[in-house]
């Protein structure tokens, strides 16, 4: 978060009440009488929404198991299928020929799923799948486009209880590498390419970079042909989709699953090592996909269109492009290309063309709509508008502004959603109708969820800032971090075990009307674009190339990215030609395009404390170009200061 935005938001006094509407949660009353059910009778509450709004393939006798904490456990004596929850039951209702996934290609072809499409489809995908060998606990990694096969994948998967890992498409052949090796997949789901800025961007030959070395459990490839061109295709282990579909049978029965189940690994960055692979459960998890539509978004499956912006690569993506909307028997919009292309109206568009209900994307997006000019958006009808969400990093003011008066016509509510990959669904957001909203605050807690600001003991702080906690456990929590027992316990658990409390690495404070606001994180967590990085993984891909002998990297504040890379290098020879550029094209290739600095300083010489620590807050200091407020008198060469200031 930028300084100028933390001071302004410190300062922001403005609240708008919600419009009134007949929403499932019309007042603050509603509010507090659903958060209040939580207070009495914290695992009844509980229970009781999960009967009544998940189909069971067998009904769990207890809510919360919490005798290993923080191993807690929900529903876990309970059965359930989630593609039977997001599918069959919906076409068991008579919503078979409602529209589940609109989907629009970048160059401008559509696509109309109804439900029983859609569950014949993710049939005839379960059933190929199993055809390939692949049973329930066997991971699947999919890398795909913004494509209905994405979803169909991640459905197909969950009808058959295989793990399914989405890796990013913009990611990186060795950073597929790693999620491969460390999830020990035995399949792998791509497409040949997907539309991004009227070219083919080649997911497949990716793959082939990545599975050059090590990756022996793999044993399958499946690929989507989207971008029809030719692919180096390796008859033992490639597998065309289509082909492999035809041969099935359109009738799979869902398997039993246990609600603890891993449904899914989405990897993270975090302060230390290598992404954390963030293991969820099906029941817990898709619980709270599912009423957090309700909650957040006043969503009516019967007549809103839904469009998440997020990639499924993202945890967004999975609980709100995918997950809660057809968990609800609702229309989810999916938009497979680059949201500029070609002009910065195309969101509008398709607002407009699909007549868009609920519009859920990100704050750098809104800050890079806004520079583009208002023009776009006031040349389409927006008027079915109703419900405007934001996520991913703290919203300035005035990009909240923008979004309230120019896109949402100062009658759509903003829904400013503060979660993480870790807690599975929203946390704190505004229930559109019934919580007054203040600009850059993400309000209050959703019902059922006990959120607090602590200072490092632990102890509730009254005014200023302090850590954000989750002091009860909540049913889509994470479950842990996939095969490093030790760091799920480390990074979340430790810091305040002697409470109980989940720490979430955000720090934030409270304003009078205890409404929360989230100043950014407390470690050393980058949120470039509201995409995590730990600056840990950008050095150590800085390292590996063979000139740098040492790299530090920070953030710096950039109006459109909220948060830009920015890079210290010291070279193991003189600086050659391009070396920067070199560079940058290294990190792209070791992560991908979103984590290359877009400033590299050489230097002689990191500034570090005499144990030997590298003084990140002078580098930020530096980097922001401020006036240094460190103690640089334990630095042991001062010169490297003005060689760092460039
Ligand atoms: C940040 C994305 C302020 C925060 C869903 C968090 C936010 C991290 C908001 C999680 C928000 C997310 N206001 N900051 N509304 N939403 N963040 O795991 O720092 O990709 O810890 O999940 O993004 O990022 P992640």
């Amino acid at each position: 978060m930028t300084q100028e935005t933390i001071q302004s938001t410190l300062e922001e006094i403005r609240v708008f009440e919600p419009p009134k509407s007949k929403a499932l949660f019309s007042s603050l009353h509603d509010w507090k009488l659903a958060s209040d059910a939580f207070q009495k009778d914290f695992e009844g509450t509980w229970g009781n929404l999960a009967q009544q709004h998940l189909t069971w393939q067998k009904l769990f006798t207890q809510v919360l198991d919490e005798r290993n904490p923080p191993f807690y456990r929900w529903f876990a004596d309970g059965n359930i299928n989630l593609s039977e929850n997001c599918l069959d039951r919906h076409v068991n209702n008579g919503l078979g020929e409602q529209v589940a996934i609109i989907w629009e290609g970048e160059p401008g072809d559509v696509r109309r799923i109804t439900y029983n499409e859609l569950l014949a489809e993710v049939c005839l995908a379960a059933n190929g799948l199993k055809s390939l060998g692949i049973k329930k606990g066997d991971r699947v990694i999919i890398y795909m486009p913004m494509i209905p096969e994405a979803a169909i994948a991640m459905l197909a998967c969950a009808r058959i209880g295989a793990t399914h890992s989405v890796v990013f498409a913009a990611f990186s052949a060795q950073a597929l590498h790693d999620r491969i090796e460390d999830t020990g997949a035995k399949a792998v789901i791509t497409a040949d390419g997907g539309w991004r800025r009227g070219a083919i961007h080649d997911l497949k030959s990716c793959v082939d970079v990545a599975l050059t070395q090590g990756c022996n459990s793999v044993e399958h490839v499946l690929i989507v042909k989207r971008g029809h061109h030719d692919t180096n295709w390796q008859e033992d282990r490639d597998v065309d989709w289509v082909d492999l579909l035809k041969a099935q049978a359109d009738v799979c029965e869902p398997t039993i699953i246990e609600a603890e189940h891993p449904l899914f690994i989405l990897y993270t960055s975090g302060s230390t090592g290598k992404p954390k692979g963030i293991v969820h459960s099906t029941a817990g998890y898709l619980l709270w996909a599912h009423l957090t539509m309700q909650y957040s978004f006043d969503f009516k499956p019967e007549s809103d269109v839904f469009w998440c912006t997020a990639d499924v690569g993202w945890i967004t993506g999975h609980s709100y492009s995918v997950y809660g909307p057809l968990c609800n028997g609702g229309t989810t919009l999916m938009y497979e290309g680059v949201p500029t292309y070609p002009d910065a109206g195309r969101i509008w568009k398709i607002c407009q063309d699909h007549g868009v209900t609920v519009f859920y994307t990100a704050p750098t997006a809104i800050r890079a709509l806004i520079k583009a000019g208002d023009d776009y958006p006031n040349a389409y009808d927006l008027s079915k508008l109703r419900v405007l969400g934001t996520v991913g990093e703290p919203i300035n003011p005035e990009a909240w502004m923008w979004y309230h008066t120019v896109i949402g016509k100062e009658r759509c509510p903003i829904v400013d959603t503060w979660w993480q990959t870790e807690t599975g669904g929203h946390m704190l957001a505004p229930m559109p109708f019934s919580i007054p909203t203040k600009p850059g605050s993400a309000t209050l807690p959703l019902p059922g969820i006990f959120a607090g600001i602590v200072d490092a003991e632990g102890e509730d702080v009254k005014d200023g800032g302090g850590l954000l906690v989750l002091k009860k456990p909540w049913p889509s929590m994470l479950r842990g971090v996939w095969g490093d027992e030790q760091r799920f316990i480390e990074t979340y658990w430790e810091k305040f075990a002697h409470k109980g409390y989940y720490f979430a690495g955000d720090g934030a404070r409270k304003d009078e009307d205890g409404y929360f606001w989230i100043m950014g994180r407390v470690d050393d967590v980058l949120n470039v674009s509201g995409h995590r990085l730990g600056t840990m993984e950008v050095e150590s891909a800085l390292v590996s190339h063979h000139a740098v002998a040492e790299a530090a990297v920070v953030g710096r504040s950039d109006d459109i990215k909220g948060e830009s890379v920015f890079a210290f290098v010291v070279l193991k020879e003189p600086e050659s030609e391009g070396l920067e550029a070199i560079l940058r094209a290294h990190v792209s290739k070791e992560i991908g395009p979103i984590a290359k600095p877009d400033t590299i300083r050489f230097a002689d010489n990191l500034p570090k404390t005499r144990s030997g620590k590298i003084m990140r807050r002078l580098l930020r200091d530096i980097a922001a170009g401020r006036d240094i407020n460190s103690d640089i008198s334990t630095l042991e060469d001062q010169s490297v200061i003005a060689q760092l200031q460039g």
